[in-house]
């Protein structure tokens, strides 16, 4: 088979290289990619939020065989949907489906209905009755866009004065844009053991009949060590997440997964691809913090390392909806990501800067926003590498990935020292 990935970053060339290793697969492309998925896959320079664009490079490559589509934004604008009108096969979910991580207004409603625990929360599209609902709330109070906006349109608010300006900031400045037109107030979550609360990334395939939770993992979204700092994508992941237990994965499975599956069929939005589940272990159980409709960035650099089976088969059986057949089996050990940021991510920061690399020894080095200039590795984007090993355990993994981060350079590179330590008390 022939294969593409949609995306540039570093979650898509780790799909492209676990694909890779499928006897299944002959040649793999990647629109538009970047210098990491230039060495194993072709990119192709198509702009992937042009549906027309899309399936007129489909017709014109029927050797290409299926798609595998990973961003949020063309997953919720229909690239799935405009691939499979062209007969194209496809691993992602279809625009309804899409909605649960596009519209999260769609899934606060969706778990009210069909009491999937989550925080409470009310939705408004009027400043004046949300302010309203703020100010009878109190702080601490979470605010949230509802649409896309890259990760950062949500804002925890520890005092009453944050809030009333992050409304205003959302609603009426409109700082992410048309995501704004609508807020999702919500109750701040505390966790079980650790503030602020703890919390883990659950992707999980699922064909909308049966769904299989992968290996755990957890983010550290912030840019800082102690979790200081901006929100970023995310600056580094480690797998399998310390506090998880088998008591845990049934209570996901049983209250929170197959629900949300189930759910989704019942309102004729069934879901094939994969569902990402952000959660929190609180006083009152798992509850869902939120709904992705693809795989995570950069969970996706420490979860499919540890993947023994063919991830070609499992995506195809996704796409025929028989899932069931497939028994999926994973590592044992921990693998962990450090993710190389540029110097003032996430704000502002330098493109083009040269990069270099040494003795990595047997880490992955995982490419996200890299080019190549005059024949040379340059930076290319505020998450630029992603540093993977895996060991025994977190520890060893951790200290591996590390020692090779020392022999990467460039101008004011930047990274967390600290990923890999959090929740070690379980
Ligand atoms: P989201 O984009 O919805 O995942 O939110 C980004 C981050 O904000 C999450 O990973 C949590 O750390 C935090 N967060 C979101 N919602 C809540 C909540 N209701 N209570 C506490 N923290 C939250
Ligand atoms: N790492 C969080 C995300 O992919 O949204």
């Amino acid at each position: 088979m022939n294969v593409l990935v949609i995306g540039n970053g570093g979650r898509e060339h780790a799909i492209l290289l676990a694909l890779k290793k499928s006897p299944k697969v002959d040649k793999l492309y990647c629109m538009k990619g970047n210098a990491g998925t230039a060495e194993i896959a072709e990119n192709v320079n198509v702009d992937y939020m042009n549906p027309q664009a899309v399936v007129d490079f489909a017709l014109s490559h029927p050797d290409i065989d299926y798609y595998v589509v990973t961003p949020d934004d063309p997953l919720a604008i229909g690239i799935v949907d405009a691939l499979e009108g062209v007969g194209k096969r496809c691993f992602g979910p279809r625009k309804n489906a899409a909605i649960i991580e596009a519209s999260k207004a769609f899934a606060k409603e969706l778990m009210k209905k069909y009491n999937i625990p989550t925080a409470k929360s009310a939705t408004f599209d009027n400043y004046g009755e949300a302010l309203e609902y703020v100010r009878s709330q109190g702080a601490p109070i979470v605010l949230k866009a509802d649409g896309l906006a890259l990760g950062k349109g949500v804002l925890i608010c520890n005092t009453l004065k944050e809030a009333e300006e992050g409304l205003k900031e959302i609603m009426l400045d409109r700082a992410f844009g048309k995501a704004g037109e609508k807020v999702v107030v919500e109750e701040c979550m505390r966790g079980l053991k650790y503030d602020p609360g703890e919390e883990v990334s659950v992707l999980a395939f699922t064909d909308g009949k049966t769904i299989v939770p992968m290996i755990t993992s957890c983010d550290h979204k912030r840019a800082g060590d102690g979790d200081t700092g901006l929100n970023t994508g995310g600056m580094g992941t480690f797998s399998p997440c310390p506090f998880w237990s088998k008591e845990l994965e049934e209570e996901v499975l049983h209250k929170i997964m197959i629900p949300t599956m189930n759910a989704m069929n019942a309102e004729g939005r069934t879901f094939k691809g994969c569902l990402y589940f952000g959660l929190m272990r609180t006083p009152d159980g798992m509850k869902v913090v939120e709904y992705n409709s693809r795989f995570g960035d950069p969970e996706t650099q420490v979860v499919l390392p540890m993947l023994k089976t063919d991830l070609m088969e499992i995506f195809e059986a996704v796409t025929d909806g028989r899932l069931s057949d497939v028994k999926i089996e994973w590592e044992e050990g921990a693998c962990v990501c450090v993710v190389l940021a540029s110097g003032g991510y996430p704000v502002h920061y330098n493109k083009g800067d040269p990069i270099t690399i040494g003795d990595v020894g047997d880490c992955t080095i995982i490419h996200a926003g890299t080019a190549v200039k005059e024949g040379k590795l340059v930076t290319n984007g505020g998450r630029v590498l992603g540093v993977v090993s895996k060991g025994a355990d977190i520890d060893e993994a951790r200290k591996k990935a590390y020692a090779a981060v020392k022999n990467i350079h460039w101008k004011n590179m930047q990274y967390r020292t600290d990923i890999g330590i959090k929740y070690r008390q379980g």
